[in-house]
């Protein structure tokens, strides 16, 4: 059977994305679900390209239990033709995201959302950027994201 690709999208692919696809991909493996999915994250933006997750998240993530493993990539033209599901994590990535759609007249084969969309429990319409901020924004960052991922697998389960 083909497998489902979502990919996460936030402005550097450091903080916020790479979180959502590691909290995605621990969701996944409790259910059972890996091996059906193909996960990735990416940015808009350009300068943290090959840089691991900021330690800030990494280490919130862990207490956790939570692994984020992702290098940072750019979001490519390819992936609308690649992934059934891209989405971002704030009104500002999202309009990016179709900016970009829109100037290189890709194909209609991804789905393209926010991820708070799929939110439950918090009411934030989008995931802050905890880049500027203190630590207990990175914390906070994975609350909202653990309800609003869960919504999102359920929304296609
Ligand atoms: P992210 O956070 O988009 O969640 O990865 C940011 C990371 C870096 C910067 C901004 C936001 N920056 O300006 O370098």
């Amino acid at each position: 059977m083909k497998k489902i690709s979502v990919l996460f999208v936030c402005l550097g692919n450091i903080c916020r994305s790479p979180a959502a696809e590691a909290i995605f991909l621990s969701l996944l493996e409790t259910k059972g679900l890996k091996d059906g999915f193909i996960v990735d994250s990416a940015g808009t933006g350009s300068w943290h390209i090959g840089k691991k997750a900021d330690s800030r998240m990494r280490i919130a993530a862990e207490r956790r239990d939570i692994n984020i493993l992702s290098r940072a990539r750019q979001i490519t033209i390819k992936d609308f033709d690649e992934f059934n599901y891209i989405l971002a994590m704030d009104d500002s990535n999202f309009r990016n995201i179709l900016d970009l759609k829109k100037r290189s007249a890709t194909s209609d084969y991804a789905s393209i959302k926010k991820i708070q969309d799929f939110r439950s429990v918090f009411n934030e319409q989008e995931v802050p950027d905890p880049y500027f901020g203190g630590d207990e924004g990175f914390d906070y960052v994975l609350n909202i994201l653990e309800d609003s991922v869960n919504g999102f697998l359920e929304s296609i389960s």
